[in-house]
């Protein structure tokens, strides 16, 4: 039967670029819903920026632009980024969208006259210099605990403690620096607790894994409380009716533009959007989301739905995070990459197949590990699949006009590759990606071995062994067929290059049984070439450069300069450093870069070429001449440009604000730095 099935994948934040870590829900929500519509079902793929909320709205003004050009240019740079890694949305809307204003104003109104909101006044920090409330992760003070200075106001990052705000001691506004004081507001309330049995009985209804089921009960251990869902003004979002300067909290309207983009969607393509809300459809609707927003969909959200007389979800599906070498992305490490640096230098094909290759039904982080990434992808892609085609193309086309033969000469091999179908699907419908992979790897290794043993590049030697010939070429192509409409939900562009090589319609996934025979193919072009070890250094270089040269989105969301303490060194690591005076004797652009300049340093004992990230705060000319401290026993790095070989040290939040060290008071070039 025919499903309908609305899938969403969680709404990024329209205040900084989607990077690896983001993509591993996309892409395996993508996978998932490429497989759903190769199987004939009808697959709706919705997903938005998530607009509003108080870190958009003072990024905007740091930016001194209006919050609604910067979400243009953000949902600009994600739709690019998205459709590069060939995620393929249905719809890709904005939550500060007509539709979610008013379907957030629906749901809202609904649940108000059936009695689900209350408002009672609550006091909250204030920055009475800016005039605004202050959210947690904008008051900045000492960590009650360890008394670390320079702590945000929900948990500490020297200590780990976690606190609320009123407790950090000696406090200011990271927004403007004032002291914040105590203000009363009133606030709206959605009454969750009214919710507490449909969302027991839903949350173990087989809609949540089970693990998310069980970390569920201790909220309903513990009560469900009130949840806030008012903010005040100045706040970028919409204002709530008959509430005037109170504006939804951005996480109301967030769910609610999964429907808004959906909406957009339906009114432009006619699909009828009601079937797919009301109570009782017979549709579905299905959100991909990460294991930090759990609550937010899996209480909240259905509930929110349920008192506004909509449908709930069918499923929510939570996946772990990212890990890089086994450990937090990191900036330092170069390992914080984002996807268009990705796409700066390799295939975004082969992160798609890393991340299904690694992905499950569950929760568990996922690791990208960038050798077994490279090795990957160079045994089971190029290696095992591509090769396939490769050992029989050449054959096929040379020596009988492109055509494949007219029967199958190893019916039951070829019946052993088809006869996979359904439990392939069934993993592909379960997520669980990994072991499908795993599956089709290993019915690529039969094929390898299938050609190992014919040798058809021998028998092509020998006379009158055309047919044999003819044959085995014409079962590896067939081999390699079946190979790609299993890959095709992760493959997708190698697969069209496949099916157009093949010369063959899109497949789905009914088509897998029949073989192609008596038809003529074209020729072969390779579809995948190995990943070298420089294009990896290559990322991880470039993700240094791009994040030393600008300032995070958290260090501009909270207009704070001030990095947290890197992990601790001992004095031994530090005496290896040596810092030298050097003068600048020549600073010049750098063609095609971005952030760099050239610079050539005097350190007395010779001169040095050194690369910065500091085009953005000075000219060339401004700085021959001047003095600066380098790092000076740096080992040398190949760069794009060429060889860097030290490093000069500035300070600042970045962009113009950047300031290399320049020490006078009679340094001179070369003298080292105590
Ligand atoms: O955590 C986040 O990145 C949110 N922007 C996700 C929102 S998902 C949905 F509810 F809109
Ligand atoms: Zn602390």
């Amino acid at each position: 039967m025919q499903r309908k099935i609305l899938v969403t994948s969680a709404l990024p934040y329209a205040n900084g670029s989607i990077h690896l870590g983001h993509l591993v829900e996309y892409i395996q929500t993508d996978v998932w819903v490429r497989f759903q519509k190769m199987r004939g079902h009808e697959c709706h793929y919705v997903c938005a920026d998530d607009a509003h909320g108080t870190p958009i709205m003072l990024h905007a003004q740091k930016l001194d632009i209006t919050p609604e050009q910067l979400i243009a240019n953000i949902q600009q740079e994600h739709q690019a980024d998205f459709a590069d890694f060939a995620v393929n949305f249905d719809n890709f809307h904005s939550t500060h969208s007509p539709e979610n204003k008013a379907l957030a104003s629906q749901v809202y109104l609904a649940n108000r006259d059936a009695g689900h909101i209350a408002t009672r006044t609550i006091s909250q920090a204030y920055d009475p210099e800016k005039e605004m409330f202050l959210p947690d992760r904008f008051i900045k003070g000492e960590c009650p605990k360890c008394g670390v200075a320079d702590q945000y106001g929900d948990n500490c990052e020297a200590c780990g403690a976690t606190y609320d705000a009123t407790e950090l001691k000696n406090p200011v506004s990271a927004v403007s620096g004032a002291t914040p004081i105590t203000k009363d507001s009133e606030h709206y309330f959605f009454k969750l607790g009214n919710f507490e049995e449909d969302l027991k009985a839903w949350t173990r209804g087989g809609h949540l894994q089970d693990e998310v089921s069980h970390k569920l009960n201790e909220w309903f251990e513990s009560g469900l409380k009130d949840w806030d869902i008012s903010r005040d003004a100045p706040y970028f979002g919409f204002e709530i009716p008959d509430a005037p300067n109170k504006f939804f909290y951005v996480w109301l309207d967030a769910p609610i533009g999964y429907l808004a983009s959906f909406k957009n969607y339906c009114d432009r393509t006619g699909i009828d959007f009601d079937e797919y809300l009301k109570p009782d459809s017979t549709t579905e609707m299905i959100h991909f989301i990460g294991k930090d927003i759990i609550n937010f969909h899996a209480l909240f959200w259905p509930a929110m739905l349920q008192g506004a007389g909509f449908r709930r979800p069918n499923a929510i599906y939570a996946h772990g995070f990212l890990t890089v070498d086994g450990k937090k992305m990191s900036k330092s490490r170069g390992t914080f990459i984002k996807a268009r640096t990705y796409l700066d230098h390799l295939n975004p094909e082969y992160l798609r197949y890393y991340f299904a290759a690694k992905l499950g039904s569950g929760i568990d982080d996922i690791d990208l590990n960038l050798e077994d990434f490279q090795s990957r992808i160079n045994s089971d892609l190029v290696g095992k699949v591509v090769n396939i085609a490769s050992r029989c193309a050449g054959f096929i086309s040379k020596r009988f006009d492109g055509k494949l033969a007219s029967t199958l000469s190893e019916r039951a091999l070829f019946d052993d590759f088809t006869n996979q179908a359904d439990s392939i699907a069934d993993k592909m419908e379960k997520r669980e990606f990994g072991h499908a992979m795993r599956d089709i790897m290993a019915l690529a290794d039969k094929a390898n071995q299938y050609i190992d043993d014919k040798k058809p590049w021998a028998l092509a030697k020998e006379e009158g062994k055309d047919q044999q010939v003819h044959d085995i070429c014409t079962m590896g192509i067939n081999l390699f067929r079946v190979l790609i409409a299993y890959l095709k939900p992760v493959l997708p562009r190698t697969a069209e290059q496949a099916e157009a090589f093949l010369n063959i319609e899109p497949i789905l996934w009914s088509d897998i049984a029949s073989p192609l025979l008596n038809h003529s193919i074209d020729k072969f072009k390779p579809l995948m070439t190995r990943i070298e070890t420089d294009k990896i250094v290559a990322i991880q270089q470039a993700s240094k450069e791009t994040m030393a040269a600008e300032p995070t989105a958290q260090k501009l969301e909270t207009n704070s300069n001030i990095d947290p303490i890197a992990d601790e060194i001992s004095f031994d690591d530090f005496a290896k450093i040596d810092l030298r005076i050097a003068k600048i004797v020549n600073a010049e652009h750098v063609e095609d870069a971005k952030k760099l300049l050239k610079l050539t340093l005097d350190i007395g004992l010779g001169e040095k070429q050194v690369f910065a990230g500091i085009k953005s705060a000075y000219a060339p000319e401004d700085l021959i001449g001047k003095l600066t401290v380098m790092v000076a026993n740096l080992a040398p790095r190949k760069m794009r440009f060429g060889l860097s070989e030290g490093m000069v040290l500035a300070a600042g939040p970045g962009g113009k604000d950047l300031f290399i060290l320049n020490p006078d008071d009679g340094a001179q070039a070369g003298m080292r730095v105590k």
